[in-house]
């Protein structure tokens, strides 16, 4: 998964005020306002695009809040997920509870500081992660209602939503999609001891998880487990599926950190926890090759699904060709990341940018520059674009480009 909470550096979030409160708010007003209208947006504009200096998100991804994908019964990432919720229901009846309209705007508590996730970890760069201001953010992923969860007494659930990220553009990343987290308290009765406990978690775990693949794919499906880093579990694991011919990551999950337990109101039990991209599920399982037709109201797309049916393969439709333009600039001394570049063109070309890639880098030997050439692919997913939309929308980027992120542009 991009830019997953898998490695460490860079800077942290600072002190927290008032914030259990805020989100309680929050989360009661969310309910309401999902319970009168599922499809409604459910933040104001003002709540969410504040002109704090931390504030990092487009309107773009305001727009994005509120859609609800998970909850319309007609669409790939729903019907995912009603499948998964009938597997884990056939397996233990009325074990799960399931939570699915929990508000995406949290803390940045809630999504770091209660999982654990270290001051200096990457995630907390505003790179990465969507701030609505230093205390608040656009959860970058469903493990930032683990801890809450737990303190209102489940012990096995699983919670779906919209996540966001920032991040580069190819066609398996997007930086809305949907994940889905399941925690399992295990009964004390499971284990003796400590060490023991950890073992029957590990090991019910990736049994559950295996199991589930094979319910989603068959059981002809290529699945590898690979040990992972997750500041929330130890030890960590993620699933990858091949698919395309490559490996994709479609989980992380591991055993519960005991500390999350303890302050949660668990003291001393073990758990196993799972975060999955339904996305990446939906696309191997219905070979869905692009991640933004999640995202067309086209009917070309949204009639070949329909709720219950996990057998529908997509049959791609008259593919649009795509349109290729190269920007080479220098890079400012202050310094550049690929995501900001990213955060640039979608704002500007929204759905129509299918990838941007480096393709070429060089360091002046003697002026000690470097300069970086990306190739931006343009391509709509339901009509074809004219030369002249392409080169507006180009010519804008390279504005931004210089404007926003200073580089010099060659
Ligand atoms: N939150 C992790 C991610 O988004 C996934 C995860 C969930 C890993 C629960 C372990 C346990 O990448």
């Amino acid at each position: 998964m991009p830019s997953r909470l898998a490695s460490a550096c860079s800077s942290g979030c600072s002190a927290l005020r008032n914030v259990s409160r805020q989100a309680e708010n929050r989360r009661v007003k969310g309910r309401r306002l999902h319970a009168v209208a599922a499809e409604a947006q459910t933040v104001s504009r003002e709540e969410v695009l504040t002109s704090h200096p931390f504030n990092n998100v487009t309107e773009g991804i305001f727009a994005k809040i509120g859609a609800n994908l998970h909850r319309r019964p007609d669409h790939p990432i729903c019907i995912i997920k009603e499948a998964i919720y009938a597997f884990f229901d056939e397996r233990q009846p009325g074990v799960f509870a399931k939570l699915e309209d929990l508000h995406p705007v949290v803390t940045a508590k809630a999504n770091f500081d209660e999982v654990l996730v270290p001051a200096d970890h990457v995630s907390r760069n505003p790179n990465d992660t969507y701030y609505i201001d230093t205390e608040t953010v656009l959860r970058c992923h469903t493990s930032a209602h683990q801890a809450e969860t737990l303190r209102k007494g489940e012990r096995a659930f699983l919670v779906t939503g919209d996540v966001y990220r920032r991040d580069t553009i190819d066609q398996s990343h997007y930086p809305v999609f949907h994940q889905m987290e399941g925690v399992k308290v295990l009964d004390r009765s499971q284990y003796s001891d400590a060490a023991e406990g950890a073992k029957v978690a590990e090991q019910e775990l990736k049994e559950t998880l295996e199991a589930l693949a094979a319910h989603l794919f068959g059981t002809g499906i290529e699945c590898r487990w690979v040990d992972a880093y997750f500041p929330f579990t130890d030890p960590s694991f993620e699933l990858e599926i091949f698919f395309n011919g490559e490996w994709l990551e479609v989980l992380g999950c591991g055993v519960m950190e005991q500390q999350i337990l303890d302050v949660n109101g668990c003291e001393g039990e073990k758990a196993w926890a799972f975060g999955l991209g339904l996305e990446r599920l939906a696309m191997v399982l219905f070979a869905i090759p692009d991640i933004r037709l999640f995202w067309t109201s086209d009917q070309r797309f949204t009639k070949q699904f329909k709720a219950g049916k996990l057998n529908a393969k997509f049959k791609p439709y008259s593919k649009y060709p795509p349109c290729f333009k190269d920007v080479s600039f220098w890079l400012p001394e202050a310094g550049f990341t690929e995501n900001n570049l990213c955060e640039v063109v979608r704002g500007h070309a929204g759905d129509l940018v299918e990838s941007v890639v480096l393709i070429d880098s060089f360091t002046h030997p003697k002026k000690q520059r470097t300069s970086h050439c990306y190739r931006v692919a343009y391509r709509s997913m339901d009509r074809s674009l004219t030369d002249e939309e392409i080169n507006d929308i180009q010519e804008n980027v390279r504005a931004s480009l210089a404007d926003q992120l200073k580089v010099e542009l060659r």
